[in-house]
């Protein structure tokens, strides 16, 4: 029997069990956090119209098209870096559910396993997400790692042109390496499953990164690498200079405005995720779910757009696909359900996913997710 009831609940008791310098890693965002929240905002906001006298009897079927193959649900796992301070090995865990539901997951730059084993893991649904760094040796490299991987999916993510100031990493201080103060002994102390968890396991690593550092560099020396793994260098040259170096698709992630996704589409890119990088860059941005339907009109109906920020449930992923959405990723949501659950969350939070999807798709009449694009 399942144990997750709801993404609530598994962040809930991710809280608990992590110490709060992680948890608020991954839960915080930029600023005040209005960003963050006016996500959450806009999907609680939006309704869903109920249906009825229609025939749902049966099992119900969720399966989609996207970029040219069949995947077994509209949604993914999201890229997110450092994801092992949720839980150690949360991007195999990750990897491995999301191969085994047959839906994508996306290895990060700043992953904490390396992108050559994750694709081991995702054999046929991992996608690479890039972040255009200060070296465009580094970039090459990374691009040409993820070809010989096997990945046929690269995204790059646009939205980092400076690291976004997140007030909770502030006032935790937050850093690599991890200062060992009185706060964060008790900290470990005060949380012992996820403190022996990464004892045994070894402190979460910029996998992809170590081998362009020194021999026996330092965390610190890893963490300045990793902090020009993301630069404001990233323009429309750069962009074509990947469009011309990637022979797979690519994804542009991280875009709010109509004019910039009706140029990306002009540029070979094959797909766009409308992102705010989870409330976590500008805090001032558009809720996606609200940045999603202007884009939609910019780029028209044919064009593949990819939703994510502030998706907690089926009933989320149905008000996105309704909004414009062929596909949603989440970030946030699955990290919880392994901080909280282990392994096993990875599954679960899967099967939960699309049990309150299908659950909202008979509420709404829905019989085949494919009729939405009709
Ligand atoms: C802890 C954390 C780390 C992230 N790291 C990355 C990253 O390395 N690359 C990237 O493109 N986006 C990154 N993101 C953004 C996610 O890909 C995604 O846009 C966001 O999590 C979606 O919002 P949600 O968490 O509300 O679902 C990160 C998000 C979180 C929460």
């Amino acid at each position: 029997m399942s144990r997750l009831i709801s993404f609530d609940d598994a962040r809930e008791k991710a809280r608990q069990r992590m110490p709060r310098f992680a948890f608020d890693f991954i839960d915080g965002g930029a600023g005040t956090e209005t960003g963050l929240g006016r996500n959450r905002t806009a999907f609680i906001n939006r309704v869903l119209e109920p249906r009825a006298l229609i025939n749902v009897d049966g099992d119900l079927s969720t399966r989609t098209r996207f970029l040219g193959r069949s995947w077994a649900a509209p949604f993914g796992v999201a890229p997110v870096g450092l994801a092992g301070l949720g839980w150690p090995g949360i991007d195999r865990f990750l990897a491995c559910a999301a191969e085994k539901a047959g839906v994508p997951y996306c290895a990060s730059t700043p992953s904490t396993t390396c992108l050559e084993d994750l694709h081991d893991c995702a054999p046929t649904s991992g996608w690479f997400q890039l972040y255009v760094g200060s070296s465009p040796e580094i970039v090459d490299d990374l691009i040409e790692r993820a070809r010989v991987a096997g990945y046929d999916t690269l995204i790059v993510t646009a939205d980092v042109p400076r690291p976004g100031k997140r007030r909770r990493d502030l006032r935790n201080r937050f850093a690599l390496p991890l200062a060992i103060t009185p706060r964060f002994v008790w900290e470990l102390a005060s949380h012992p499953k996820w403190s022996l968890a990464v004892l045994r396991n070894g402190a979460p690593r910029f996998a992809n990164l170590e081998r362009y550092a020194a021999p026996g560099a330092s965390t610190t020396s890893l963490a300045s690498l990793m902090a020009k793994q993301s630069s404001g260098r990233l323009d429309w040259d750069v962009l074509a200079d990947i469009r011309a170096k990637w022979p797979g698709k690519l994804i542009l992630k991280g875009i709010l405005s109509p004019e910039d996704a009706k140029k990306a589409a002009g540029q070979a890119v094959d797909a766009i995720v409308v992102s705010n990088h989870g409330g976590r860059q500008l805090d001032g941005a558009p809720a996606t779910l609200d940045a999603l339907g202007p884009i939609r009109d910019a780029v028209g109906r044919d064009f593949p757009l990819i939703v994510d920020g502030g998706i907690r449930s089926g009933e989320d992923v149905l008000k996105a696909l309704l909004a414009g959405a062929d596909f949603v990723l989440l970030g946030r949501a699955f990290l919880y359900s392994v901080a909280a659950l282990g392994e096993e969350g990875a599954a679960e939070a899967f099967a939960m996913l699309h049990a309150e999807l299908t659950n909202a798709m008979a509420q709404t009449g829905l019989r085949d997710i494919v009729d939405l694009s009709k």
